[in-house]
């Protein structure tokens, strides 16, 4: 039996990477799929994808960093297919650089704004609909929102604040029977890195991080699956993120030169 069968799964940021890979791991359960993120074309492949393996698919281009986009993105998955069971908030970008190499510290403000705000938004917008499906919210955080790289401060400082939004959500939820299920992802293969932006303001164009190491966006996208079915609190896509999270407790100061040399972070 599939559990998410006819399911209407909203997912931002589905046209690459992570969640494109789970919106593909979860077409084969044949939800309805709304699918969101700002390039129609790179939604349509996706959504081709998603309806060759039986699911149903909406393409809705938004920019999850605008509130209004938001909620048009939420009325129209309302709209098509009557509810809405569970939103994804996947969409989101990064910064690798010192932060005191930054010519103006304003730069933190676009990754709040996307990675952060970008997933309050839809979340507001869709609450009426989550509370009653009696639903789930599916924040894709990151490690680096548990524990805080060096090069990534303005990245993590935006998942650290997704991280504390959704677990004081999760709280004030806990009577209406909306899930929240936090994924905090070691590093993935995906186009993110490449697209980070440095100090100077422009994508470095190339992964700082060796991506043939990197767990792949299947394997990750097959983890986020298992979580959702079992409406889980936290998703963890590695062992060392496990041990990470108690080294913070025991061992903080190792685990600041353990998160510097995966990094390639020198001082
Ligand atoms: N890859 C990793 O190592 C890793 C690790 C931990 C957590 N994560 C998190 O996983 C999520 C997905 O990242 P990814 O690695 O799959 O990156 P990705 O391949 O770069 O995908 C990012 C997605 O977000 C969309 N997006 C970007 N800006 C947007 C905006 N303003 N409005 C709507 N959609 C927008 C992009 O589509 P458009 O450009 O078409 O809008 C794309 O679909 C992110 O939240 C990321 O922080 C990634």
């Amino acid at each position: 039996m599939e559990a998410l069968a006819g399911k209407v799964i909203v997912i931002s940021g589905a046209s690459s990477g992570i969640g494109r890979a789970l919106a593909l791991e979860l077409a084969q359960q044949k939800p309805r799929l709304v699918l969101a993120a700002r390039t129609p074309e790179r939604l349509e492949e996706t959504a081709t994808l998603c309806r060759s393996r039986g699911a149903e698919a909406l393409v809705v281009p938004t920019d999850v960093t605008s509130a209004e986009a938001c909620s048009m993105l939420i009325d129209a998955a309302a709209k098509q297919f009557g509810a809405i069971d569970v939103l994804v908030n996947n969409a989101g970008a990064a910064m690798w650089a010192r932060f005191d190499e930054l010519p103006d510290a304003r730069r933190l403000e676009e990754l709040m704004q996307l990675n952060y705000l970008g997933s309050v938004y839809p979340t507001h917008a869709a609450l009426p609909h989550l509370k009653r499906t009696r639903g789930l919210i599916v924040a894709i955080a990151s490690i680096s929102g548990l524990i805080s790289p060096p090069l990534l401060s303005g990245y993590a400082a935006s998942k650290h604040a997704v991280i504390g939004f959704f677990a004081s959500l999760r709280i004030e939820l806990q009577a209406s029977g909306v899930g929240v299920t936090i994924v905090a992802p070691d590093f993935v293969q995906s186009e993110i890195l490449s697209l980070a932006t440095g100090a100077d303001g422009k994508s470095l164009g190339n992964s700082p991080l060796d991506q043939s190491k990197l767990l792949s966006a299947e394997k990750c996208a097959k983890k986020i699956v298992r979580g959702i079915e079992r409406r889980k609190r936290l998703v963890l896509t590695s062992e060392r993120s496990a041990w990470a999270r108690w080294g913070m407790l025991l061992a903080p100061k190792l685990v600041d030169r353990i998160a510097a040399r995966i990094v390639g972070f020198r001082g």
